[in-house]
């Protein structure tokens, strides 16, 4: 599709879709109620969690960890089960991943679109795995993980985890501008990516934890298949060596990376500097009422990134960059920052959703609870 017919078709956006929040009293799920308030496409209009918190109300079940008080719009809503009887147009799945697989499947086989935060169905070999900046392209597979799975209306598109969401956003441009050949990152990850409680305080206080369960492995794979490419049948996998080692650290939100890379081009700290720095998205992207026109953000000072100081850049949704300079063993290394609860959750899968509305994958299941909109701005 032309992208000036793409922008039309996201300014004929007249409705709000009404969303629903699977694990809406999880960490992420409460971040996802935050940013649908006021949402100018979406309408929060059902949330669900386990059998501890349904039948009270949002306001009764939620421990609510944000700074802001619990949305007006949330409040009263009453808690249901994670059965597929929702009234709403499409959920996102902020569920634990030990109830997550076979939920979301039941959702995307009722016919609702499953808009996903967990581990399950990321490297399934129909399941989008989706950052709109890096592979929208992939949303092609849609129409075959249907005709697969012999869904009707649903489908499930999921993000990845929230360590390789600023990784791979910052690789993006490096990967278009000179290719990848390795990549070595060794993190230091905020205690709210455990979700709540998370790690223990007497194991993290005064602490670094250097291991997190799967989150190795996930670095490893996943980036595979957002830099890879969607050939019609199947995803063809990037190629690229990955080594990761992942730590805990005693940090509330904000993952720092630090990345070494070896590239298949030569190219000079400025070069690598200017493709970080200019990354810039397309008109639709840029329509999507969460997009960021620049996604990375780069810093100058020698030490920067920092989560307490970068973290909320963009409102949560753009990496931050730093520390350029040459490599030894590599060819260039460098430090990254981004927030795991916004750009590495909640606020990677309402941008994923934007994108599904824009391309006209979202259907309204009830004609009556259309409610009318203003254009989307663009920012
Ligand atoms: N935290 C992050 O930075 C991050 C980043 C990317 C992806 N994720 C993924 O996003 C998902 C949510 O993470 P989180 O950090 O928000 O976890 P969390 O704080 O532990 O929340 C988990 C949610 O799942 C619900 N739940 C648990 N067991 C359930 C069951 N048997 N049936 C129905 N609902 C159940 C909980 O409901 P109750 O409150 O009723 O128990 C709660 O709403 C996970 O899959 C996680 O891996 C997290």
């Amino acid at each position: 599709m032309e992208p000036s017919e793409q922008k039309k078709r996201v300014k004929s956006v007249k409705k709000k879709w009404r969303a629903g929040v699977l694990g809406a009293t999880g960490i992420v799920g409460q971040r996802l109620v935050k940013l649908l308030a006021g949402h100018p496409w979406f309408e929060l209009t059902e949330v669900a969690a386990s059998e501890r918190s349904s039948g009270m109300t949002y306001a009764e079940a939620v421990r609510w960890h944000l700074e802001t008080p619990i949305p007006e719009v949330a409040r009263d809503l009453v808690v249901k089960g994670v059965e597929p009887v929702l009234e709403c147009d499409f959920v996102f799945s902020a569920l634990d991943s030990s109830v997550a697989g076979p939920v979301e499947v039941d959702f995307a086989r009722a016919g609702y679109p499953v808009v996903s935060n967990s581990k399950n169905h990321r490297m399934d070999a129909d399941v989008p795995l989706l950052i709109p900046e890096v592979n929208a392209s992939h949303l092609d597979a849609i129409p075959v993980q249907q005709k697969n799975r012999g869904y009707d209306t649903g489908f499930i598109v999921t993000n990845p985890n929230c360590s390789t969401a600023g990784l791979v956003l910052v690789l993006k441009p490096l990967a278009e501008a000179f290719g990848l050949e390795r990549i070595f990152v060794v993190t230091l990850q905020a205690i709210s990516g455990a979700g709540y409680p998370g790690v223990a305080s007497m194991d993290i206080q005064s602490n670094v934890v250097p291991f997190i369960s799967g989150e190795e492995e996930k670095m490893e794979a996943e980036p595979q298949k957002l830099l890879g490419k969607w050939d019609g049948a199947r995803f063809v996998e990037a190629g690229v060596g990955i080594s990761a080692h992942c730590n805990r650290v005693a940090v509330l939100h904000g993952h720092l990376e630090c990345v070494s890379l070896g590239l298949k081009k030569i190219a000079s700290l400025d070069e690598v500097r200017e493709a970080l720095r200019t990354f810039e998205v397309d008109e639709e992207l840029a329509s999507l009422p969460t997009a960021l026109r620049h996604p990375v953000v780069v810093v100058d000072e020698e030490d920067r990134p920092q989560p307490r100081r970068d973290v909320e850049a963009g409102e949560g949704m753009a990496a931050v960059v730093g520390r350029i300079r040459e490599c030894p063993l590599h060819d260039v290394k460098l430090t990254l920052l981004s927030h795991n609860l916004v750009r590495g959750a909640a606020g990677a899968a309402l941008l994923n959703a934007e994108l599904l509305a824009a391309r006209g994958f979202l259907k309204d299941r009830s004609a009556k609870s259309a409610t009318e909109v203003a254009e989307p701005a663009v920012r």
